[in-house]
């Protein structure tokens, strides 16, 4: 007998390389948290929203076309979403995918983003920028869940790709991209110092 994985969900995960990240990264945190220091409608706007942490999602949300450092990010993951397009066969002939939305996000303990997706948008993801240690991960969710009526539970310990639940671990570096529809959240962060992360959207149009 033969078994087959079809419609498989497809997860890139990987990190800036090369001269210049470490650089990039540090004049990356700098802003994000200058970001939170001078953007006191995003600090309203989390304190309502988004408890424990800072997120500029409400107000400073096209990041990429406000910094130059933002900017310089934006151009190293555009070469990342073209490959993860091409992963995913794509037929993106006469309209680009491009990035819409780019914005910070800061966690104190205690912070988390509950489950949710990102709607109009074709492509997601986070960069990771300041990763301390007991740093939530981020948690990714078997979009076929609501389907399941009567399917039994997992083995315990099974492998990622049978779990209906699967965590990446944040990296500063790092880089996760997912489609859009894919539903995730950041559990409690556990760590002591801030987690900072730059999440985006990449739409099709
Ligand atoms: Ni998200």
């Amino acid at each position: 007998m033969a078994t087959q994985a079809l419609f498989p969900t497809l997860v890139y995960t990987g990190r800036l390389r090369g001269r210049g990240w470490q650089a990039l990264n540090a004049r990356l945190l700098r802003e994000c948290r200058q970001l939170r220091a001078d953007d006191s409608a995003g600090r309203r706007w989390s304190a309502r929203n988004y408890p424990g942490g800072y997120t500029s999602y409400g107000s400073a949300n096209r990041m990429h076309r406000l910094s130059p450092t933002f900017a310089a990010l934006a151009r190293a993951l555009d070469a990342r979403v073209a490959r993860f397009a091409r992963t995913l066969a794509f037929d993106l002939t006469g309209r680009d995918l491009v990035m819409t939305d780019c914005w910070v996000n800061i966690m104190g303990r205690g912070a988390a983003h509950g489950v949710h997706l990102h709607p109009l948008s074709t492509i997601s993801g986070t960069y990771y920028v300041a990763t301390p240690p007991r740093s939530a991960a981020l948690k990714l969710e078997d979009p076929r869940l609501e389907r399941y009526m009567a399917a039994p539970p997992r083995l315990a310990g099974t492998r990622r790709a049978r779990s209906p639940w699967v965590q990446v671990a944040a990296r500063t570096g790092g880089v996760v991209l997912f489609e859009s529809w894919l539903r995730h959240e950041v559990p409690a962060n556990a760590a002591a110092a801030e987690r900072v992360s730059i999440s985006f959207n990449y739409s099709w149009f």
